[in-house]
């Protein structure tokens, strides 16, 4: 799609639900992001998730996706070590979670890794300017590429994930001329989250765009539904007819044969103790 008019729409998802709702909607591309720490596990960044909390979730998200392709992100520290911990992890993602890709946070630094997972025959997919797993050296989360320095080292980087074989970029929270300049040298996507409207494709988190996750929303997100509020909402009556006998109805309640209510009479109820 990248040269052509349409471009690329990309969701994450993080289990069945969500990797259904996901895939229905058309999304050319699911993943299932370590915004799962925040979004679904309620941790303050993204650090704490781990290998086996992304594979338990990737599983669960590709029994709800059959169309779109499935990337699940590398979590922190689990390709950091070693180029071997690199390819066994991305592998556990594939084998285990039944990722169809991976997706790695980080410039010249990944490369050989990135070659190395290729290699082993599983697409990869890079991450650049705002990449969460640095929030403690960046000190918050913060755009990037802020000045003419820092787009220049964004798009040497760029240009080393597309030569170690990525085969696509997700470009987060950078002015939008250096996505625009990233997008325009690299031959692969780029899948832009708070880049503008100039990458190939746009991705956002399935809790954003559904108003399900308010702690805080960046300015990038545009909200498409109310979901958080509507289940409160919803939630909040279904306790109210419970508390004032309004639920269950009689059309939610089963009953005996009526020859079965005639024989209750005779069970015998002895006293309580
Ligand atoms: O973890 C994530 O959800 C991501 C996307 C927002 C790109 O990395």
């Amino acid at each position: 799609m990248k040269g052509s008019d349409r471009k690329i729409a990309c969701l994450t998802a993080y289990d069945y639900a969500t990797g259904i709702t996901a895939d229905e909607s058309g999304a050319d591309l699911i993943l299932v992001g370590d915004s799962l720490a925040m979004v679904v596990l309620g941790h303050e960044d993204t650090l704490s998730v781990t290998m086996d909390e992304m594979i338990h979730h990737t599983r669960a998200a590709s029994r709800g996706v059959s169309q779109a392709l499935l990337v699940a992100d590398m979590p922190f520290m689990s390709y950091h070590l070693s180029v071997e911990q690199a390819v066994a992890n991305a592998g556990r993602l594939v084998q285990e979670g039944r990722a169809k890709a991976v997706k790695l946070e980080g410039g010249g630094t990944v490369v050989e890794k990135i070659r190395a997972i290729v290699d082993a025959g599983i697409p990869v997919m890079g991450h650049l300017g705002l990449t969460p797993q640095h929030v403690n050296r960046f000190g918050g989360f913060k755009m990037q590429g802020k000045n003419a320095a820092d787009v220049q080292q964004l798009l040497d980087d760029a240009m080393a994930l597309e030569e170690a074989g990525a085969f696509s970029l997700v470009l987060e929270a950078m002015p939008v001329e250096a996505a625009e300049l990233v997008t325009e040298h690299v031959g692969i996507p780029t899948i832009g989250i708070g880049a503008g409207n100039v990458t190939d494709g746009q991705i956002l988190v399935w809790h954003d765009v559904l108003g399900m996750f308010d702690r805080f929303t960046p300015r990038f997100v545009r909200t498409y539904a109310e979901l958080g509020k509507d289940a409160t909402a919803a939630l909040t009556r279904y306790c109210e007819d419970v508390r004032y006998h309004r639920f269950p109805a009689e059309k939610h309640t089963s009953h005996m044969a009526e020859e079965e209510t005639g024989a209750m009479k005779k069970i015998k109820i002895r006293k309580r103790k």
